[in-house]
């Protein structure tokens, strides 16, 4: 009721429109992350999924949301999270990298990004700076996809599809930074080298 009283008054919307432009630019993350909306999703299925790692197994009755899109990509860096993932053979990232149909050893600095920000293909082998917030940052090269839009099968190690946010790097990676594998997911921000 107070809300409704509220909100009828000519000097709330004047304070709405004062208030909603301040809170845009204070939360710039969320207003960027509603951008880019669900679009789907999968049922579960759980199957041969490698657990280690830390790595979330699909389960049987649940579903999973899908993503086509990304938040939009900012030329000062665009705010993701980092996520770890083996991409040699018999690794946690399923089969060979889609950009090379090869494995690399946990030793290459090597990530996959999510459906949007892997945009059909056009980073492939391309490089991207991470930054951490400890100040530490490295360069690594895009060979795979996190696929937002598929999981819960063979080729994805019965893992849920990736959120749209993600920079799922090798050990490599994690290591350059200096950040702690243990973590399992830390954020970070990412730019085209
Ligand atoms: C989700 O997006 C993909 C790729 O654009 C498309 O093939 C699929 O049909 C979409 N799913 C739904 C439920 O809209
Ligand atoms: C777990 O991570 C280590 C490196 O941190 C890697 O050597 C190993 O292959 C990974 N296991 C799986 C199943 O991916």
């Amino acid at each position: 009721m107070a809300s409704t009283a509220t909100a009828g008054h000519p000097y709330a919307l004047l304070a709405l429109a004062a208030i909603v432009p301040i809170a845009l630019a204070t939360f710039p993350h969320r207003a960027l992350l509603q951008t880019c909306q669900p679009n789907g999703s999968i049922p579960g299925k759980s199957g041969s999924c490698n657990p280690e790692n830390g790595s979330e197994c699909c389960k049987d009755g649940r579903r999973y949301t899908t993503f086509a899109c990304s938040p939009p990509v900012t030329a000062g860096g665009t705010r993701a999270t980092l996520t770890l993932n083996s991409f040699a053979d018999n690794g946690d990232g399923g089969g060979a990298a889609s950009c090379t149909g090869t494995f690399f050893d946990d030793d290459k600095k090597v990530v996959a990004l999510s459906t949007g920000w892997f945009n059909r293909r056009s980073r492939c082998k391309k490089s991207i700076v991470i930054r951490a917030r400890n100040g530490r940052s490295v360069t690594a090269i895009v060979v795979d996809e996190c696929d937002s839009l598929h999981g819960c099968d063979d080729e994805h190690n019965f893992e849920p599809p990736c959120a749209n946010n993600i920079v799922d790097g090798s050990p490599a990676v994690w290591k350059a930074l200096g950040l702690n594998t243990d973590d399992g997911e830390v954020p970070i921000t990412w730019s085209d080298a």
